[in-house]
């Protein structure tokens, strides 16, 4: 964008950005997008950087030596990303989550953890804190993203067996410290841990029950394991619909080793199905975004790493709400673009996924749509 050229108008909605004052800028949470959907929570991804490679998010052969990562000045600071946040939380969110990349590579992020803690005192201390991690670093980190504010981290673990996991993540890391990094979590006091497995049939859907099993045994009702099917986020994990395990399979894989019972809902936009062992020995979670997509309550926003604002995971297109930070629009000026965005919003990609004559690999010629590491998960 050139110099001269006014921030506003990248919103497209410029011409319609009224003059609001800040107290008013969003005031009561009442934003719906045009099927009618809050925004109620704000994912932020803090770096595009990872240290693993997982085979369905950064493959090796893609994010090889010569990738070019996101340069430093381009990244979002910590100061700006708590101005948008809080920015947010006057439209209602009351759940932020820093994603990657993998956040806890952005040096200090605990700092960045501090100034959203503090925005609690926004929003009359509803708002939550959460972080997704791969668990590299978590050992090393627990304690001091705690002591920052941080209440709870999910933590992706694909599988326990250590060969089938270093596969998985293809760089050799060891299932054993994603294990120590858990544990670290739990001693210094965040609560209810999720982890996260992402099913891949032929890959590691033989780690279903196994994984279920070592959760139950070691952290209880203390942690909850949740199965994400694979999903076509991005364009170079080379989706196919044939390596999705549905749900619906996971969960009668589980049955037949752990009596199981349905949970009711506890909040409308939740992205799981929540399942307990009935012999009191946890909670587990389904997240079904292909065979039974969740779009309908839909009411999570993506800020990117350099500050573009995605209506949808699936999005091939970001709001640029960078241009409008340095470009010295006001809080008034930047919410009421938030809020203009957000009223225009349809999104619903993964309902409209099951339509598409190839279920969304992309060779339909379908826009080129945002990887994951970028927008976060
Ligand atoms: P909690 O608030 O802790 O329950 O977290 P969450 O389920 O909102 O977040 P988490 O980051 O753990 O999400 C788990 C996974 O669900 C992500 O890694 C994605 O694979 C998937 N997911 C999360 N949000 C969406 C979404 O809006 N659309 C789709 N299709 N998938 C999503
Ligand atoms: N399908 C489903 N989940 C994915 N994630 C990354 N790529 C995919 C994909 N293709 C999720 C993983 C991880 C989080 C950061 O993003 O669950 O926990
Ligand atoms: Fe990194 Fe997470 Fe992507 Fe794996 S899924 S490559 S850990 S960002
Ligand atoms: Fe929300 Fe898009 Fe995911 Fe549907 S596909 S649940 S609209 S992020």
């Amino acid at each position: 964008m050139g110099e001269n050229v006014n921030p506003l108008a990248d919103l497209r909605y410029a011409a319609a950005v009224p003059r609001i004052p800040e107290h008013a800028a969003a005031p009561n949470g009442h934003l719906a997008d045009r099927l009618g959907r809050p925004l109620r929570d704000l994912r932020i991804s803090v770096t595009d950087r990872c240290n693993f490679r997982c085979t369905y998010c950064m493959p090796k052969e893609v994010f090889d030596r010569d990738y070019r990562f996101l340069p430093h000045k381009s990244l979002l600071t910590f100061e700006e990303i708590a101005r948008v946040a809080r920015l947010f939380v006057l439209h209602g969110v009351h759940k932020l989550r820093l994603t990657g990349g993998e956040p806890l590579l952005r040096k200090d992020v605990e700092a960045l953890i501090a100034q959203l803690a503090a925005l609690r005192t926004v929003e009359g201390g509803r708002l939550d804190i959460a972080l997704t991690t791969n668990g590299s670093l978590l050992e090393r980190k627990a304690r001091a993203l705690r002591d920052a504010g941080l209440e709870r981290v999910t933590v992706s673990l694909d599988a326990l067996d250590e060969a089938v996991f270093q596969r998985m993540n293809d760089v050799g890391f060891a299932a054993a410290d994603v294990l120590r990094g858990i544990d670290a979590a739990l001693s210094a006091g965040m609560r209810r841990v999720k982890l996260n497995m992402v099913v891949k049939r032929g890959t590691n859907d033989q780690e279903i029950v196994p994984l279920a099993r070592h959760v139950r045994e070691r952290y209880g009702a203390l942690a909850v394991l949740r199965f994400i099917e694979y999903m076509d986020v991005g364009a170079t994990n080379g989706w196919r619909m044939d390596e999705v395990l549905p749900s619906a399979e996971v969960r009668a894989r589980l049955a037949a080793a752990f009596a199981l019972e349905p949970l009711a809902r506890t909040a409308a936009g939740e992205t799981a199905e929540r399942w307990r062992y009935v012999d009191g020995g946890g909670e587990v979670g389904f997240i079904s975004s292909v065979t039974r997509a969740f779009c309908r309550d839909c009411n999570r926003a993506r800020l990117s790493t350099e500050g573009k604002l995605f209506l949808c995971l699936f999005a091939d297109h970001g709001h640029d709400l960078r241009a409008l930070l340095r470009g010295g629009a006001s809080d008034e000026q930047i919410a009421a673009a938030i809020g203009l965005v957000w009223r225009e919003r349809e999104d619903r990609y993964s309902e409209l996924r099951a339509a598409m004559p190839t279920g969304g690999n992309g060779s339909d010629g379908s826009a080129r749509k945002i990887e994951m590491h970028y927008i976060g998960g």
